[in-house]
C-alpha cells in the first residue's frame, strides 16, 4: 500500500478506523505513512499518549470541551491538523489554538458525493472564502482541502465515481489556486479505491488504512478489480473441522466461533484446510480425498450462492 501510493506520488496517512492499535499504527508510519488519520480527538488522544506524533483528524470538531481537548494535544506533536466546514467553528478553532500558542493545520472539509460533512462541490465562493480565511486567521495553517469518498468504494461503479470525486477535488483547487491561495494537500480516498484514486492526479494525500488489515469486508472492496491491489490476510485462524454429518447436503462444520469472527456478517475465506483431518473423514465417504473435496466443493457451490462466489477464490476446498 505504501510502495504504491508513494510511487505514484502521494503521501499516505491512513486511517486507524479499523486498525484503532497504536503499535500498528507505529508500524506504519516505520513503513512509509507521514502519519495517521484518526475520527475523533479521542481517538488521536490515544494515538498520541502512545507516541504518534502526526495526526489528522478527518472529521469536524465541535463544541468548546471537545475543541480544547484536541489543541491541547498540540504540544506533545509534530504536526495535529483537522477538517472543518463551518466558519464559526474555524474562528473557535483558531481562538483556542492562539490562546495556547499553538497551531493547527486545516483542511477545508468537501462534500464531494457521499453526503456527509463538508461544503457542498458546488460551492465555490463558500469553498474559497473558507480556504482564505483558515490562511489568515491566527493559530491555524491552511493546508488545503480534503473531500473523503466513501461512496466510490462499492465494487461498482468504483472508476467512474472515483474520477467523478478526483474532477469535484480538482476543479475546487483550482478554485482556490486561481484566487491567489496555494493548495498544498488535497487529502481522501480510502481502503476500496486507493487503488484507482491515487492514479488520478488529484488526491495527493491518501487516508486510505484499514485495507492493511485485508480483513473479508476490506478484501470485498478491493477485490476484482483490474488494479486490485496485492493485499494479504494479516491474520488467519486455525480451526477444526468438527463434523461432516451434513456432507450429502454440502456441509462441512468448523469450530471458528460465528460471532466472534465476523460480526460484519461476511464470510471469511478458507485459505487451508487440514487434509490429514479431511483425509481420514473422506475415508467414510470415498477412498481418494480428491475425490471427496471436489465433491464438498460441488455441494458448497451448488447449495449456497453466497459460497459459491467464495468457492472461486480458494484452490482446493471451501468449507462453511
Ligand atoms: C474521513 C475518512 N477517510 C478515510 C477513510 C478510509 O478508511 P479505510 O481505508 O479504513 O476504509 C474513512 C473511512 O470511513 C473516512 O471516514
Amino acid at each position: 500500500m505504501a510502495a504504491s501510493i508513494i510511487a505514484a506520488g502521494a503521501i499516505w496517512r491512513p486511517h486507524c478506523k479499523a486498525i484503532r492499535s497504536p503499535s500498528i499504527a507505529k508500524m506504519l508510519v516505520d513503513g512509509g505513512a507521514v502519519g495517521i488519520t484518526c475520527a475523533k480527538v479521542s481517538q488521536a488522544a490515544a494515538m498520541v499518549s502512545a507516541g504518534v506524533k502526526d495526526v489528522l483528524i478527518a472529521n469536524e470538531i465541535v463544541g468548546h470541551k471537545k475543541v480544547a481537548a484536541m489543541i491541547s494535544l498540540i504540544p506533545r506533536m509534530d504536526r495535529l491538523c483537522v477538517a472543518c466546514d463551518d466558519e464559526s467553528n474555524l474562528r473557535m478553532i483558531s481562538a483556542e489554538a492562539e490562546a495556547l500558542g499553538v497551531t493547527i493545520g486545516v483542511l477545508i472539509d468537501m462534500n464531494i458525493g457521499m453526503n456527509r460533512c463538508g461544503i457542498h462541490w458546488s460551492k465555490k465562493d463558500e469553498i474559497i472564502a473558507m480556504s482564505h480565511l483558515a490562511e489568515k486567521l491566527p493559530g491555524i495553517e491552511y493546508r488545503g482541502l480534503m473531500g473523503y469518498e466513501g461512496h466510490a468504494q462499492g465494487v461498482d461503479k468504483k472508476d467512474e465515481l472515483s474520477q467523478l470525486v478526483a474532477d469535484r477535488l480538482g476543479s475546487a483547487k483550482k478554485w482556490v489556486e486561481d484566487s491567489g491561495l496555494k493548495v498544498p494537500l488535497v487529502s481522501g480516498s480510502g481502503s476500496g479505491n486507493y487503488f484507482v484514486s491515487k492514479d488520478l492526479g488529484t488526491t495527493n494525500e491518501i487516508q486510505a488504512g484499514g485495507g492493511v488489515l485485508h480483513c473479508m469486508q476490506y478484501a470485498t472492496s478491493m477485490n476484482g478489480h483490474d488494479k486490485e491491489p496485492d493485499h494479504r490476510n494479516s491474520i488467519q485462524l486455525a480451526c477444526q473441522i468438527i463434523s461432516l454429518a451434513g456432507f450429502d447436503e454440502g456441509r462441512a462444520i468448523g469450530d471458528a466461533g460465528f460471532k466472534t469472527m465476523f460480526p460484519s456478517g461476511v464470510l471469511p475465506w478458507v485459505a487451508l484446510v487440514a487434509f490429514h483431518v479431511l483425509r481420514a473423514q473422506a475415508a467414510m465417504y470415498d477412498s481418494c480425498h480428491r475425490t471427496h473435496t471436489s465433491r464438498l466443493a460441488s455441494h458448497v457451490s451448488r447449495n449456497s450462492p453466497r459460497v459459491s462466489r467464495l468457492a472461486s477464490r480458494v484452490s482446493r476446498l471451501t468449507v462453511l
